[in-house]
């Protein structure tokens, strides 16, 4: 019945989010990345939006993702950029790479679509296995402010000749287990007539700021930093901040 980051879905995101759209994490991770000499993992890489910039500015980034239709937007923005990063098609709960990592970059709290903690627990867990021992882990978070069941948002975008709407309404809040879930309609019009819709189940984890410290820590990260909008060191001081979580990879001796 549902479909995830499929075509249309893929296609507003390309619009929306398109490459060389900042929210100042390009920049953030562009300077945090800088001295990086080895490998980097973007798990959730979407379109190429973060992982394209790093890419120019020298460094080695393979990307991963669930969904084949966003992976082969990825690899059309690369490639018109005569790009030709490793992209992986896989999820972030279970992936097995045969490669280690100087950092693993997760941006935009794309960590929060594993709405089920174990899942979460999993995907840092394994991200912690794919790191070199030193390496980091940056995670961006964003607290849900409104959580009312029933608030819709309606948004538009032109595709060339056509028009794409997208209604997100919000179904479910799960107070017990953090985490909420919307419906996205997605509508494509051509001269008047409806020619494609896609409907999309969207649950959206929250976690408080020191509990998601609190799990870094238990899963093996020390000396985590927290960085609210890309000021690097700068404890959160509004909700509507997005909060990056950097932490070091310590592995057992
Ligand atoms: C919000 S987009 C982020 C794209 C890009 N990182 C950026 O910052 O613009 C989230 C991406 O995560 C992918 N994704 C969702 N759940 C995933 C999972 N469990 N494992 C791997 N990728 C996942 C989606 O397919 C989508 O492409």
């Amino acid at each position: 019945m549902f479909n995830y980051y499929s075509s249309l879905s893929s296609e507003v995101y390309d619009l929306d989010k398109h490459i060389g759209r900042s929210f100042g994490d390009v920049e953030f991770y562009t300077e945090r990345l800088a001295k990086f000499e080895g490998p980097i993992l973007e798990p959730g890489v979407g379109n190429g939006r973060i992982l394209i910039p790093l890419m120019e500015k020298g460094l080695k980034v393979d990307g991963l993702d669930i969904s084949k239709e966003m992976l082969d937007r990825c690899r059309r923005n690369c490639i018109e950029r005569d790009l030709h990063p490793n992209l992986i098609q896989g999820n972030m709960e279970s992936f097995a790479l045969n490669a280690i990592y100087d950092a693993i970059i997760i941006p935009t709290g794309t960590f929060l679509l594993l709405h089920r903690r174990d899942d979460s627990l999993r995907a840092l867990s394994n991200f912690h296995d794919h790191l070199k021992d030193g390496g980091r882990l940056f995670i961006d978070l964003i607290l849900q402010k409104d959580r009312t069941v029933g608030k819709t948002e309606i948004r538009t975008w032109e595709s060339g000749e056509d028009i794409i709407t997208l209604e997100s309404r919000l179904t479910e809040v799960d107070e017990v287990h953090q985490y909420s879930v919307s419906h996205h309609r997605y509508e494509k019009w051509r001269k008047g007539k409806l020619i494609q819709t896609e409907l999309e189940r969207f649950p959206l984890r929250w976690f408080g700021i020191e509990e998601f410290k609190f799990i870094l820590e238990s899963v093996g990260f020390s000396e985590v930093v927290l960085s609210a909008d890309y000021q690097y060191g700068q404890y959160p001081t509004k909700t509507t901040e997005i909060i990056t979580f950097e932490g070091i990879a310590a592995k057992k001796k």
